[in-house]
């Protein structure tokens, strides 16, 4: 095991008892579709042992949070599962809208559930989390609700973005260009990111000027969070990311990679702008051509710089804060684990 593995359990095992506990008050139809999402279950809702939680990164993030202002992790503990119930709402969702069948190595909520369930299941989750954070004891509820009010807004219109640049031309007039790339990025990953740090330290009872240090290194942690992302898309193993490979590539998804590769102007570049304009669609076959192009144009080496540059960024803001040493070491390894990530 890593430092960032244990770092990783140890925040799971602190936060598993509220997340349960949260889960257990859901409809039962809803709860039984959480569980499986959350890899607690399988579709008949026998216990799984085998099954993916997921990183746990947000829950991390929101206890690490609370302890780098000098908090207890255990003040964060309201927040950590609400933003652990929100990433698992915008999942079944997000599947749903990507066509993505395949979620953490099992079918998606929809695929095993169908889009309805799916849908009702991600509003329950959405609906707990809020109210997770709403019923959280002591003084700083309001300050916290009112975050994460805020941070679902952007969450959704980074969505709405994400959505709106697939019918957008991949060259020429209309196309994405890279800072527009930047703001979808970081308000559909960025947002949450920024936002589970930012509650682990309201709840924690730190000055505005720290939880804002810590929420701007969340939203760059965010950012190469989502680079390395659109990497694992089209370079991963889905057999390590649980996720299709080259889905993205079909579904006209306008990722970094691609965008920085198509302004590299050379001859990778050019060919793979003709495929995109001659292409009726992106099938299996040319997915693998498109992925082939990308890196030779450059697309996988800056992308990977454009994470490293945010994972710098995130390491600069959390020096801005004056933080506990400890829980600043630990999010520092955390930061760095999640830029070599693999799934
Ligand atoms: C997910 O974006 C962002 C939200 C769910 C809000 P992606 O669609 O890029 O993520 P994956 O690759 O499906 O996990
Ligand atoms: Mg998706
Ligand atoms: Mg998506």
């Amino acid at each position: 095991m890593t430092p960032a593995t244990v770092l990783l359990g140890r925040c799971r095992e602190l936060v598993r008892p509220a997340l349960v506990d949260a889960v257990g008050r859901l409809h039962p139809w809803t709860g039984e579709m959480a569980a499986y999402a959350l890899g607690w279950a399988d579709t008949a809702g026998t216990p799984d042992t085998g099954g993916s939680e997921g990183k746990g990164v947000r829950q991390a993030l929101a206890v690490l949070g609370a302890e780098a202002v000098g908090a207890d992790g255990a003040d964060a503990v309201p927040g950590a599962v609400a933003v652990e119930l929100v990433h698992t709402f915008s999942l079944l969702h997000d599947d749903i809208m990507d066509a993505d069948a395949l979620r953490r190595q099992r079918p998606a909520v929809w695929k095993a559930y169908g889009t309805g369930p799916a849908v009702l299941a991600g509003d329950a989750l959405l609906a707990q989390a809020v109210a997770t954070l709403a019923e959280a004891p002591g003084p700083h509820t309001a300050a916290a609700v009112r975050h994460l009010s805020h941070t679902l807004n952007t969450l959704v219109s980074g969505q709405a973005e994400d959505l709106r640049f697939e019918e957008r031309p991949w060259s020429g007039p209309g196309a994405v260009e890279p800072e527009q790339y930047r703001s979808m990025a970081d308000h559909k990953t960025g947002a949450l990111l920024g936002c589970a740090l930012a509650l682990g330290a309201i709840l924690g009872g730190a000055p505005d000027r720290t939880v804002s240090r810590l929420e701007r290194a969340g939203r760059h942690l965010g950012l190469a969070f989502q680079a390395v992302d659109d990497i694992l898309g089209i370079w991963g193993d889905p057999r390590v990311t649980g996720k299709p490979v080259h889905a993205d590539l079909r579904q006209g998804k306008k990722t970094y990679p691609v965008l920085v590769a198509l302004a590299d102007g050379g001859k990778a570049a050019h060919e793979l702008a003709m495929l995109f304009a001659t292409a009726e669609r992106i099938d299996g076959e040319t997915a693998a051509h498109v992925a082939a192009l990308v890196e030779e144009a450059g697309g996988r080496t800056e992308t990977r710089e454009e994470a490293r540059r945010h994972v710098d960024a995130a390491h600069r803001a959390l020096r801005e804060a004056s933080l506990a040493h400890g829980a600043a070491q630990e999010l520092d390894v955390l930061f760095t684990h999640l830029l070599d990530r693999t799934w």
